[in-house]
């Protein structure tokens, strides 16, 4: 994901999601509420945050990115799965930060919300990018199924372990 940091993002007062809770469907026919996030969220998305990632935000950064971009998250009957952050700046949709738990993952979930998010953003939005850890497959295979295409490379972009790590450009087409 971006690894935008505490740089203000001028981002369109659109409301991506005005009509939400909103259900996600599962390939099991279990549904799943999305619904906007606020602050008081911040302290149990961020505990996702820092168990799915392998360098997540800090916690201060994940607050203000909270505040400063277009949040949803995806909830079950125990709370808190899954969430997306969102930039919107001229007709140019940002995924910044897309997560499922651990705990949830390989179940459909990702791919549900994801396509959920890309039907939302077709009318407001002309294109859909994002960045990923060259090193990132799951991630790589969920985008490419959902109709992502790779655009680029932006060599050693990202802290690694050792070292840095390339990030690989990601981008589809919205059609209304
Ligand atoms: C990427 C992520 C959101 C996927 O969520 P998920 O709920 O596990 O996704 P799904 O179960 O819908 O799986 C979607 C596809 O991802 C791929 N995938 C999932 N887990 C995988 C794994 N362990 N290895 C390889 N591919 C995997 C598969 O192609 C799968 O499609 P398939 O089920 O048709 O084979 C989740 O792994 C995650 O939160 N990772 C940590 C945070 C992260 O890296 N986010 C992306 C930042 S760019």
């Amino acid at each position: 994901m971006a690894s935008h940091s505490t740089l203000a993002t001028v981002t369109d007062s659109v409301m991506l999601f005005a009509d939400l809770p909103a259900q996600v469907t599962l390939p099991n026919g279990a549904l799943l509420e999305v619904s906007a996030l606020s602050q008081a969220d911040s302290e149990a998305l961020h505990a996702i945050e820092l168990a799915a990632h392998s360098h997540p935000m800090s916690a201060s950064l994940f607050e203000g990115n909270l505040q400063r971009y277009h949040a949803v998250g995806l909830k079950d009957q125990n709370g808190w799965i899954g969430f997306a952050l969102i930039s919107l700046v001229v007709g140019e949709a940002e995924l910044l930060d897309f997560v499922v738990a651990p705990q949830q993952q390989g179940r459909g979930i990702g791919s549900a919300f994801l396509l959920w998010l890309i039907d939302e953003l077709s009318d407001k939005a002309e294109r859909f990018y994002l960045e990923v850890r060259a090193s990132n497959e799951p991630a790589i295979q969920l985008y490419g199924n959902a109709g992502f295409v790779e655009m680029g490379i932006r060599e050693n972009y990202y802290p690694a372990k050792n070292g840095r790590e390339d990030a690989i450009l990601m981008a589809m087409e919205l059609l209304d």
